[in-house]
């Protein structure tokens, strides 16, 4: 068992364990990857100040997210095609997050299915949507998070068409795999993935086949989007969609201050500061560069998220005390998840945890609810100036 220290080992072995295609869909930005990569670059310009002679016994990470008690404000974003990284990943990927204490969020993409996750575990997990032009298929969508016990519905509003991602196009990705001489010749160094897959649950998208009719691929993400998602999405339907759930709401993808300000002012429980880990518009400014101006935009009128750049727990320390009220992790748990399964998660989670932990002691605060700005140095220009 190699010794895992932190997320870069994690990445290490999913890089190696799990087929190029997915591993590539998880790391990968759209077009130049810019904000893909200032997403990560822009938490190290941010540092922490030093505290010494601070009593930092009986710490805390305990937090709450939208009511819920959590064991340290990380959730599990929702991630598509995670079964694919790993057999039943959402399974796995649930399960442990329940055992840690903190929300699972399953994409509308996944691979198990709703009612899979439902099934395999016991306290309610949070269910993304993507709102699709079938009206009815959504309003089915709504139903089934409903049934299945879902304690928050996360419409994901910066995802409307799928952000280019060359990596996607070139290697052909498809759930389950075409077996192309390339896919081919790379599936057979991943033998042990493959023989857990042959075991898994599904192999094709879980909420929506046999859900739906009449779509030409059902295996291919970008074909998928392109036909389906409702392109016609606005506030309007996001607030109608609302009512629909009746239930909390987390609207997940704003980067604009206005933005956020429309999202608290139809009631939404919490924000998500976001780019879509740098999936969708590419050359927009990192989620951290962008939390102040939301922050003050919106005041305390809803609790803020943020996603997009976290891997470590000093970057969730860095979001917190910015100002942001929690926030949630996408490829550094699928990285756990890829390279050895439910252990890898609870292993991805565990090593944020405790970066976390030790990082707050060291900052001279032992209360992750009390995070502020003054456990931080930010650069004055940290924000930008630009023109308006
Ligand atoms: C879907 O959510 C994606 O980013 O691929």
């Amino acid at each position: 068992m190699p010794v895992i220290t932190n997320i870069a080992d994690l990445k290490r072995i999913h890089e190696r364990r799990t087929p190029r295609m997915f591993y590539d869909y998880c790391e990968s930005g759209s077009w130049t990857e810019q904000t893909f990569r200032e997403n990560t670059t822009d938490f190290e310009k941010i540092r922490l100040r030093q505290k010494v002679a601070v009593d930092m016994s009986g710490r805390t990470t305990e937090s709450t997210m939208i009511g819920q008690k959590v064991a340290m404000p990380v959730a599990l974003a929702p991630v598509g095609l995670t079964g694919m990284q790993c057999a039943d990943g959402e399974i796995k990927a649930a399960k442990a997050a329940e055992a840690f204490g903190v929300p699972f969020t399953l994409s509308t993409m996944s691979i198990n299915s709703i009612e899979d996750v439902a099934e395999a575990t016991t306290k309610p997990f949070w269910f993304q949507l993507y709102v699709m032009k079938d009206t009815d298929f959504t309003a089915r969508l709504i139903e089934r998070a409903r049934a299945a016990g879902c304690s928050a519905l996360v419409i994901t509003l910066d995802l409307q068409l799928l952000g280019q991602r060359h990596k996607d196009l070139k290697n052909g990705l498809s759930a389950p795999p075409k077996m192309t001489p390339k896919t081919i010749a790379n599936l057979a160094t991943k033998w042990a993935w493959g023989l857990e897959m042959l075991g898994a649950k599904r192999r094709h998208f879980g909420n929506i086949v046999g859900h739906v009719q009449g779509v030409s691929d059902m295996s291919q993400l970008g074909a998928w989007t392109a036909e389906q998602f409702d392109p016609t999405l606005d506030w309007g339907k996001i607030a109608k969609l609302m009512e629909q759930w009746g239930g909390k709401v987390i609207l997940k993808g704003v980067l604009d201050p206005e933005d956020a300000k429309m999202a608290a002012s139809l009631g939404a429980e919490a924000i998500t500061v976001s780019n879509h880990g740098g999936r969708q518009l590419d050359g927009a400014l990192s989620s951290i560069r962008m939390l102040p101006s939301i922050l003050d935009a919106v005041g305390n009128d809803v609790e803020v998220h943020l996603d997009s750049g976290i891997r470590s727990g000093q970057d969730v320390l860095k979001a917190l005390a910015m100002g942001a009220h929690a926030t949630m992790i996408g490829r550094a748990f699928v990285h756990g998840l890829g390279a050895m399964g439910q252990q890898g998660v609870a292993t991805a989670l565990e090593v944020i945890r405790k970066e976390l932990d030790m990082t707050m002691a060291l900052c001279g605060e032992t209360d992750v609810k009390r995070l502020s700005r003054d456990h931080l140095l930010i650069p004055e220009d940290f924000e930008g100036r630009w023109q308006i």
